[in-house]
């Protein structure tokens, strides 16, 4: 694990390696950690022990985590590709040999990822290995094209795993077994019944101490290219013809090469009050913290169905939620007044929180004399499945899929390049940012982006059952 030290590695890689250890899930293993920190295996370890016990999903026994620690090892990245080979063969051996796979997870900053796959070939650990590794997946086409050309210089494509961890949410697989396992929402999914989707992830928290990342990065690149244009393609793809990897992947990449370039006269972006004051951000920055648009698919499915996107930092409340909106009927019989058709249309409603929740609303009608109409809803919500305990943290199930060689959930080098391709008009014509106020639902420019439509959050009415 190299950046072994780093956030990502604290929040949700060792963690997570701990419950897929502890679960069984996984097959035995050995983590050895790496980072530019010149610490030693035992200052790693009590960091280790200190992450899993702040940030584990799931429960464990004190033993079965002592276990797990113990066999953490570290070696400094300053240390050289001959320490880290021999404490590789010193943990081969101790796994009992030949049948040990390599699974390398790259927590690095881009700029490192090179050196690091060069640092791997030193070691003579590259062959048969897999490499996981995080976004970006360089900032425009043509630094994604170099970048891809760059690594397939030193792995073989099917050695790459490019994470997405919005795909690893169980919600988000869901999408999959809500629309190909059943015979009722199919053949309604398309334009000639659905009106427009919105995937709409606004959160709560500002960038805090992320600034200096984020200032080089803003919304559009660290959301709506990653997670938001992937999410897209699974409420969006045609069946694929089987439930594997490539088949999928195609179907995605069908999505993508479908999709308009984007218009960025129908895009939003907007910047938080006090962004700006923020150590390590620049006084003029130009960084959006806020981004909605509107995208297009010009297929067949979709023609004429607008998607629109939206997410940002410091808004009024967090949520992930997609929204597929229904036509409305093309007659009402009902009488003024009844309030049909005055609370939006009916919706299908997916949210991506952890523990999952889908909910249909429609009218219905108000009991009691007269013809006044409700908008009701059916809602699921997996807490009432007693399954709750099972969900995977995403990082989980994706890193469980790369040891498996399972690349059903990760992103292809040419779905990426693609997505910079439709990004392009955006990127080089942006918007100027708006101001928002934090706690905000960002500028008042995304009512005209949507309307005669309205955004579906804030909700009306909340989630039923337990939050
Ligand atoms: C990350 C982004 O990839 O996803 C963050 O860099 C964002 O800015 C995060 O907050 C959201 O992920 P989740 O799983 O908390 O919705």
């Amino acid at each position: 694990m190299f950046g072994a030290t780093g956030d990502l590695a604290q929040r949700k890689l060792l963690p997570g390696l701990l419950h897929l250890s502890c679960s069984k899930l996984a097959p035995e293993m050995r983590v050895i950690g790496t980072s530019l920190d010149e610490i030693d295996s035992d200052a790693f370890r009590k960091l280790a022990q200190k992450a899993c016990k702040e940030f584990a999903h799931h429960k464990v026994t004190d033993e079965l985590c002592e276990q797990f620690i113990s066999n953490l090892t570290f070696v400094p990245q300053q240390a050289g590709p001959e320490a880290l080979a021999s404490a590789v063969a010193e943990q081969t051996e101790a796994l009992g040999g030949d049948d040990v796979r390599l699974l390398h997870y790259l927590s690095v900053p881009p700029k490192a990822v090179l050196s690091v796959m060069d640092t791997l070939h030193k070691a003579d650990l590259a062959e048969n290995s897999r490499v996981i590794m995080e976004k970006p997946f360089g900032v425009d086409l043509e630094s994604a094209r170099d970048l891809n050309k760059a690594i397939h210089e030193r792995f073989d494509e099917e050695q790459i795993f490019r994470i997405d961890h919005f795909l690893g949410k169980e919600a988000a697989q869901n999408i999959l077994a809500f629309r190909f396992a059943n015979g009722l929402f199919e053949p309604i999914w398309n334009r000639q019944f659905i009106d427009h989707i919105q995937i709409d992830v606004p959160e709560r928290l500002t960038v805090e101490n992320r600034a200096q990342f984020y200032e080089a990065v803003g919304a559009f690149k660290d959301m709506v290219v990653t997670h938001l244009f992937q999410i897209l393609a699974f409420v969006a793809m045609e069946p694929p013809t089987e439930l594997a990897s490539e088949a999928i992947s195609s179907e995605k990449n069908k999505v993508f090469r479908s999709m308009r370039l984007l218009d960025p006269s129908q895009v939003v972006r907007g910047q938080y009050r006090g962004y700006r004051d923020m150590p390590g951000v620049s006084p003029e920055s130009d960084t959006e913290t806020f981004i909605a648009l509107k995208c297009e698919i010009d297929n067949w499915r979709w023609a004429g169905v607008p998607f629109f996107l939206r997410t940002g930092k410091g808004l009024a409340e967090g949520q992930r939620i997609i929204s597929i909106a229904f036509h409305e009927p093309p007659r009402s019989m009902f009488p003024p007044g009844s309030g049909v058709g005055q609370k939006g249309p009916d919706h299908l409603t997916f949210d991506l929180a952890d523990v999952s929740r889908m909910s249909l609303s429609f009218y219905g009608k108000r009991p009691g004399p007269g013809m006044k109409l409700d908008k009701l809803s059916l809602q699921f919500t997996m807490e009432e499945t007693g399954h709750a305990g099972d969900v995977l943290e995403a990082y989980e199930r994706l890193i469980l899929d790369a040891m498996r060689g399972d690349r059903t959930l990760y992103n292809t080098a040419e779905g990426i390049e693609r997505l910079w391709e439709v990004s392009a008009p955006l990127l080089e014509d942006p918007p100027p940012v708006r101001s928002y106020d934090i706690d905000s639902w960002g500028p008042n420019a995304v009512h005209p982006l949507i309307a005669p439509r309205a955004w579906r959050l804030p909700f009306e009415r909340g989630w039923r059952g337990k939050k």
